[in-house]
Formats: structure tokens, sequence, C-alpha cells
């Protein structure tokens, strides 16, 4: 019997900027108190490729790794602290391009009437979208999905009774109910390969634009960070609600234009689950959550809304794009 494979791992990408290329340029030495650039605060773009490829690379160090890079750096202090300057200017972006808040039901209402996933991105594959926008679909949500959950796990030890046991069921389903060829990024993997792309781990980092990488950087800083344990959770909830009508939608147009059967499971799958992960999400979680730590509501709202945020301005960019019969990615899929 052949051994489990190794955990693959991702490759480095190239920089594209200064603060990719401070990060870069320092994992491919060994782990040291070598001296690092002051960071440039003003000069940093908080929604820019250069800054969410950096934090990229640094949250992957907690994920997997990259082929050829010393584990150790995960925790070397000079970059945890460059790092810290990365999440402080996106964080505080973030937090000022919200409305804010601490109304949870508020926050989470319109999302229940009119669940969508950002600026009507799914009905728009639905009705009119083309196998190439598919695809670039795909490699774009490939960063998130072939983790899928993952960020998630961290905020598990910050969580107790209710909200934690109802936490951990979702993401019992997420990694498969106890089989691997059911977990979900298992499922990706296989629409990527049923859709003739790349279904190895981090495939497109190099391919993908700010707005795919800011929307898993977010999820892994909520993730990380015990102190935003309640945007974690207002994050998931949102995400959840939003995903069982969009996959629904997805599904539409993936029978539409005749794609295999892999392609369609991955949706077909997240119709059902996650209208139940819905339910458990806000009824199980949040109020749990929220009984037990009232003062988390804010936090709640806030990572209701940022979801909101970094969703829109992700499929802004794809509809921008395609509007002019574009490619939506750095670089075309071939
Ligand atoms: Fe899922
Ligand atoms: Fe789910």
């Amino acid at each position: 019997m052949p051994a489990p494979a190794v955990a693959e791992a991702g490759t480095l990408p190239n920089p594209v900027g200064p603060l990719s290329e401070t990060v870069l340029a320092a994992l491919g030495t060994p782990p040291s108190g070598r001296s690092w650039p002051v960071f440039p605060q003003e000069a940093a773009d908080p929604y820019g490729l250069d800054l969410h490829l950096a934090l990229h690379v640094c949250y992957e160090l907690h994920y997997r790794g990259f082929h050829g890079v010393n584990p150790e750096w995960e925790w070397n202090p000079e970059l945890l602290r460059f790092r810290g300057a990365l999440e402080y200017t996106f964080l505080t972006a973030l937090r000022t391009d919200v409305p804010g808040g601490n109304d949870v039901s508020e926050a989470v209402g319109p999302l229940l009437v009119e669940p969508d996933d950002g600026d009507g991105l799914s009905r728009f594959l639905r009705d009119k979208g083309e196998w190439w926008q598919m695809r670039e679909y795909f490699a774009h949500r490939s960063i998130y999905h072939l983790k899928e959950a993952d960020p998630h796990a961290w905020v598990l030890p910050r969580l107790t009774g209710k909200a934690k046991a109802a936490l951990v069921a979702v993401e019992f389903d997420e990694f498969g109910g106890g089989r691997a060829d059911r977990m979900h990024s298992k499922l990706f993997a296989d629409l990527l390969d049923g859709a003739g792309l790349d279904s190895s781990y981090l495939g497109y980092l190099d391919a993908v634009p700010a707005p795919a990488l800011a929307v898993v950087n977010m999820m892994s800083m909520f993730g990380l960070h015990r102190a935003l344990r309640g945007a974690l959770v207002g994050h998931f909830a949102a995400a959840e609600i939003t995903t069982a009508p969009a996959a629904k939608r997805m599904v539409a147009a993936l029978r539409r234009l005749a794609a295999d059967p892999a392609c369609v499971r991955f949706y077909a799958e997240h119709v059902e689950a996650d209208a139940v992960h819905e339910q458990v999400l806000r009824h199980d979680v949040l109020d749990d959550l929220l009984q037990r730590e009232p003062h988390l509501a804010a936090d709640v709202v806030f990572g209701v809304q940022a979801t909101e945020l970094v969703e829109s301005r992700l499929a802004e960019h794809l509809m921008t794009n395609w509007a002019q019969a574009r490619t939506s990615l750095l670089r075309p899929l071939p």
C-alpha cells in the first residue's frame, strides 16, 4: 500500500512590490535576527496586491508553509512584527469602510431577505456566464476552497459551551464528516480537475488579484487573533447565510454550461449543507456567544459587514473586467 501523501505545501509566489519583496526575500534565507526595513505605513495600499500577497505569504506559514522555507519562520519575531504592520493597515481600512454598529439582527437581517454574494455575481453566472468566466471564478476561489474551513478552525479554542459545540458540528461537515474524500477542500480539488484546471495547493497564487486574496486574508486574520473571535464568528455566519442560495445559482449555471459532474457536485453539496449551517451558526453559535460575551456584538457586526465589503470588491472586480471581455486574473488561464 502506498504511504499517504504528506500535506502538499505551496510554492513561493513572485514578489509584486516592496512589501512582498521584503517578505519573500527573507523567507529565502534561514530565520535570523536580520534587520527589517521600516514599514512604509503611509505608502501602503490596504487593498493593494503587494500588501495582500505579503500578508498571504505570512499567514500561509501557519497553514502548510512553502516548499524550501524553514518552518521556524512561523514564529520569527521580526517577521511577526512586519506582519502586524500589514494587518494593522488592512484592519484599519476595513473598520473605516464599514458602517459599524452593534445590532447583530440588523446586520444579519438583510442577508436573509435577499441573500446574495456581493453584486449579483452568481446571478450573472447563472444567466449569462460563459465557461471561461466560470473557470476564472474557480481559480479565484481556489485559494480559499483548497483550504476550506481551515481559517475557522483557529477560533475553536477561543469558544466554549454551545457556541463551541455547534461550530465544531459545522466544521465536521466542512471536513467531510470523517471521510477524507468528502472534505469540501477535496470536492473543490475534484471540481478543478473536472474543469481542466490546476488543483495543486495555491496553484493560482501568482494569478489572482488583490480582491481575491483580501477575502482569504480577512478570514485568516480573524481566525488567528483571539481578540477578533467575534468578527470570525460574524464572518462565518454571513458566509454560510449567503452560500446556500448562491450555490443553488451555481448549480444552475454549471448545468446550463454542461460542466463536468465534479463541478456541479461541489456546489450541490453546499445547497443543502449550508442551509443547515446557516441555522446552526445563527441560532446556536451566535446566540450563545452573545449571551456569554455580549460585548462582542460590535465585532460580530463588523465581521458580517467586512465580509460583504470584501466580497463586493471581488465581485466588482470580476464584473468590471468581464464587461470588457478582459481576464479578471493577473494572467489569463491557458
Ligand atoms: Fe463548505
Ligand atoms: Fe458550510
